[in-house]
C-alpha cells in the first residue's frame, strides 16, 4: 500500500468536547474501481475530493457506508471492535446497491495501518473513541440510471465522545407514525445512503418536538417496533430482554448482537421476536415495561427515557438508566476498552 504523510499536521480539537463526527484526522484511505477491479489502496493527506456535478452518486444515491471505532488503553494499546463484521456487512451492502464487493481482511489490514498512522488522534477518556467511517460511492460521469463502472472506497477517522449532545442521560424517543424507513424488499437491511436521507424529515420533526430520534415501526402495517434513526432497540418486559427480529428491513447490528451475547452469557433471557408498539405501550401502562435501551457504535448503550406514542410521553423506569441496561454498557464498553478480559474473541489488535 502506498502511503504519502501529510507535510502540515492539523492542530488537534478539545478532547474533553468532542461531539461527534466533528473533527478529522490527518489522513485517510482511498481505493479506486475502475476497469472491473479494485485498485491498490493508497494512504493519503485528508482532503476534498473534485467530483463532476454529473457525478452520479450525487444523483441516485449509490453508496454504502460503516460505522466501526479503536480504543487507545493506558498503555498505548490499540484496539478495534469487530472489524470483520463491519467488512462483511459493508460487502452485503454492496451487493444490494449492485456494487463491487472488496477483500474485507485485506481492508480491515489497511484500514488498521490508517489508524496507527494517526494512533495521536485516538481520545482516551471515558466515553470516547476513534470513529472509523468506510465509504462507498459510485463515480461514473453518466446521468443514466445505471449501476456505476467506477466506484471510491475511502476511510476516514473521527475521534469522538458520545453521539447525544446530553451523554449517557436518557433518551426521548419519538415512535413514528406517518412515516416509515423500509419495506420488506427495500434496503432497510443494509447502510446505504439513502436510508439516512429518507428518515431526515421525520428526525427534524420530532426534534422540534424536543425528542432525541424516531423509532421506526414496520413499513407495512406501522405494528410492528423496527429500529432507532441510528440504532437497534431493546425492552425489558417483566424481567425478559426483547429485540425486534431481523426480518429483513433492520440493520444487523453489530452492538445489538454483541449486547444480546453478552446478555445470555450473564444468564438473562433474551428473546428476538417481533414485537407490536401496542405490547410495548401496555406493558408500560401497568407497569411491566421494566427498561429500554437502543444499541450502536455511535450511540453505544443508550438508555431511553421517554417514548412517545400517539400525543402521549410513556416514561420508561424513571427517565433513568435501568440496571441491565446499564450491565449492558458496562460489560461492552469494558470490552471494547480492554477494561474487561475480551472472552468473545471480538478486539482485534492493531499494535
Ligand atoms: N440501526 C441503524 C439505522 C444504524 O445506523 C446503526 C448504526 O450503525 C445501528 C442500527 C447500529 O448498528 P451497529 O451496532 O452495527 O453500529
Ligand atoms: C454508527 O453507529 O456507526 C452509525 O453509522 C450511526 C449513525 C452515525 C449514522
Amino acid at each position: 500500500m502506498k502511503i504519502t504523510l501529510t507535510k502540515q499536521k492539523k492542530q488537534k480539537p478539545d478532547y474533553k468536547n468532542l461531539g461527534f463526527g466533528k473533527y478529522f484526522t490527518d489522513h485517510m484511505l482511498v481505493m479506486t474501481y475502475s476497469d472491473g477491479k479494485w485498485n491498490e489502496p493508497e494512504i493519503v493527506p485528508y482532503a476534498d475530493f473534485s467530483m463532476d456535478p454529473c457525478t452520479n452518486v450525487l444523483h441516485y444515491g449509490q453508496g454504502i457506508f460503516e460505522g466501526l471505532k479503536a480504543y487507545k488503553d493506558a498503555d498505548g494499546k490499540i484496539t478495534m471492535f469487530r472489524p470483520y463484521d463491519n467488512m462483511r456487512r459493508m460487502n452485503k451492502s454492496a451487493e444490494r446497491l449492485s456494487m463491487p464487493t472488496f477483500d474485507g481482511e485485506k481492508m480491515v489490514e489497511c484500514i488498521k495501518e490508517l489508524v496507527l498512522i494517526d494512533s495521536d488522534w485516538i481520545p482516551t477518556d471515558p466515553g470516547t473513541a476513534l470513529y472509523i467511517r468506510p465509504t462507498m460511492i459510485a463515480n461514473d460521469k453518466a446521468l443514466g440510471v445505471h449501476a456505476a463502472h467506477n466506484y471510491i472506497f475511502y476511510v476516514i477517522l473521527s475521534p469522538v465522545g458520545s453521539y447525544y449532545a446530553h451523554g449517557l442521560a436518557p433518551t426521548k424517543i419519538m415512535i413514528e407514525e406517518e412515516y416509515v424507513r423500509a419495506p420488506l424488499g427495500g434496503t432497510g437491511e443494509c447502510k446505504c445512503m439513502g436510508n439516512y436521507a429518507a428518515s431526515l424529515l421525520a428526525g427534524e420533526l420530532a426534534n422540534k418536538k424536543g425528542y432525541d430520534q424516531v423509532l421506526w415501526l414496520d413499513g407495512k402495517d406501522r405494528k410492528y417496533i423496527e429500529e432507532v434513526g441510528a440504532m437497534n432497540i431493546f425492552f425489558v418486559i417483566d424481567g425478559v430482554v426483547i429485540t425486534p427480529a431481523l426480518v429483513g428491513s433492520i440493520l444487523h447490528g453489530i452492538t445489538r448482537r454483541s449486547t444480546i451475547e453478552v446478555l445470555e452469557k450473564a444468564g438473562y433471557k433474551v428473546e428476538e421476536r417481533r414485537i407490536s408498539v401496542d405490547e410495548v405501550v401496555k406493558a408500560q401502562k401497568e407497569g411491566r415495561l421494566n427498561e429500554s435501551f437502543g444499541t450502536g457504535t455511535a450511540a453505544v448503550i443508550s438508555p431511553v427515557g421517554v417514548l412517545h406514542y400517539k400525543g402521549e410521553d410513556l416514561i420508561v423506569n424513571n427517565n433513568e438508566m435501568g440496571p441491565i441496561s446499564r450491565y449492558a454498557y458496562d460489560t461492552i464498553t469494558g470490552i471494547q476498552n480492554g477494561r474487561l478480559p475480551d472472552e468473545f474473541g471480538w478486539v482485534y489488535r492493531c499494535n
